[in-house]
């Protein structure tokens, strides 16, 4: 992409708009459909490596981390390896146990972040093997790991990462579909996930040419002082994201939790001037969620639902196309890029540049 504005009025709003194209370009080249995999050229992990793998322990911090939190269940479930995420910013100094069996992975857009890079000089000088899942190309934390992959989500001005957070699922998505088909995922889910893979680009710009409806819905939501987020398991993480969206660019408080904990304490928050986004997709747990939603409604709650279908609990619902199970976290936060930008725009808000953060932290 060029740094032209195309008409848009910030990086951000460009940037969210420059998905479709970006999703594309990580898909690109890389989809082997002879075999229901794909092809990482620059991983650097045979499959008798693949197959030993025991553990994978995702690093990274921030929006980065929550990418890795969703990548972690994508490998997991696609791959059946036990799998986590951890912000590298603590992990870095709790002196942790390294496995020689366990894979790393640093995920980092700039590849400049001081924390990751740190874990990683950690994790190389005890042996571990340590990939990279990183956007600027020849950047520090590329350079140290072993191999890795590429986002190619483009170069992202706004300090607020949207259009990297989305390429860095779908390569997770991709990483987890290669090591599934090196261990024990099937032909036939792997031909599944590689058309979900094919559907994401017109799935987004569907997503995006639904912008009125989200802005409207911003202006209802910015009188808020606090929002809170909530998702289960696939989610979760969505919500994370999308509440520390919300919090970097608008300086609206938010708080993200799984839905499943709201009775062990965030319930007490619920009232009125307390509105709540919920991931709610069709999947095996809608009706858990569905649940969720009456808990906040009978405590006079607003709830704005993401959803795959309206959600008669909810106040307003945000309806996003159905992907596969594994693949619906990466369209799920998209409207809320949107919500968290008009939010911002509406308040006035330097978006490009919110108070008190930079684009990528090289120092402690
Ligand atoms: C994203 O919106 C943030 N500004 C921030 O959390 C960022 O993701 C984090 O600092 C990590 O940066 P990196 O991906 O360049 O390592």
């Amino acid at each position: 992409e060029s740094y032209d504005m195309g008409g848009h009025d910030t990086y951000m709003h460009k940037e969210i708009h420059e998905q479709a194209d970006a999703v594309d370009r990580a898909l690109r080249g890389r989809i082997d459909d002879r075999f229901s995999t794909v092809h990482l050229g620059g991983l650097n992990l045979d499959a008798r490596d693949a197959r030993a793998v025991r553990r994978v322990k995702i690093l990274g911090c921030g929006t980065s981390y929550h990418a890795g939190q969703i990548g972690a269940q994508m490998i997991e479930e696609l791959a059946r390896i036990p799998s986590d995420a951890e912000p590298a910013s603590e992990f870095r100094y709790r002196n942790p146990v390294v496995d020689p069996d366990t894979l790393y992975i640093a995920v980092s857009q700039s590849g400049e972040t001081y924390d990751v890079l740190a874990a990683v000089q950690e994790l190389k000088r005890k042996g571990a093997r340590v990939l990279g899942l990183v956007n600027v190309v020849g950047s520090a934390i590329a350079r140290e790991t072993d191999g890795g992959i590429y986002v190619h989500a483009g170069p992202e001005v706004c300090v607020v990462s949207t259009k990297c957070f989305t390429n860095m699922v779908v390569s997770f998505g991709l990483l987890a579909l290669h090591l599934g088909r090196i261990r024990d995922l099937s032909v036939a889910d792997g031909k599944r996930i590689i058309e979900g893979l094919r559907k994401l680009p017109a799935q987004i710009s569907e997503i995006l040419a639904n912008e009125e409806q989200i802005e409207k819905l911003a202006a209802e939501y910015a009188d808020a002082k606090s929002m809170m987020f909530i998702g289960r398991v696939r989610g979760y993480p969505v919500a994370r994201e999308a509440s520390l969206k919300l919090k970097e660019v608008s300086y609206i408080h938010a708080e993200a939790y799984p839905a499943s904990e709201l009775k062990h304490g965030p319930l007490a928050l619920i009232e009125p001037a307390m509105p709540t986004v919920a991931i709610v997709p069709d999947d095996d747990l809608l009706e858990k969620n569905r649940a969720a939603l009456e808990e906040i409604k009978a405590r006079s709650g607003r709830i704005l639902a993401v959803a795959h279908r309206e959600q008669e609990k909810a106040d307003h619902t945000i309806v996003v196309p159905k992907n596969e199970d594994e693949l619906d976290p990466i369209l799920m936060g998209i409207p809320l890029q949107l919500l968290a930008y008009y939010t911002a725009k509406a308040m006035g808000r330097d978006i490009d540049k919110p108070r008190n953060l930079a684009k990528s932290v090289t120092v402690e």
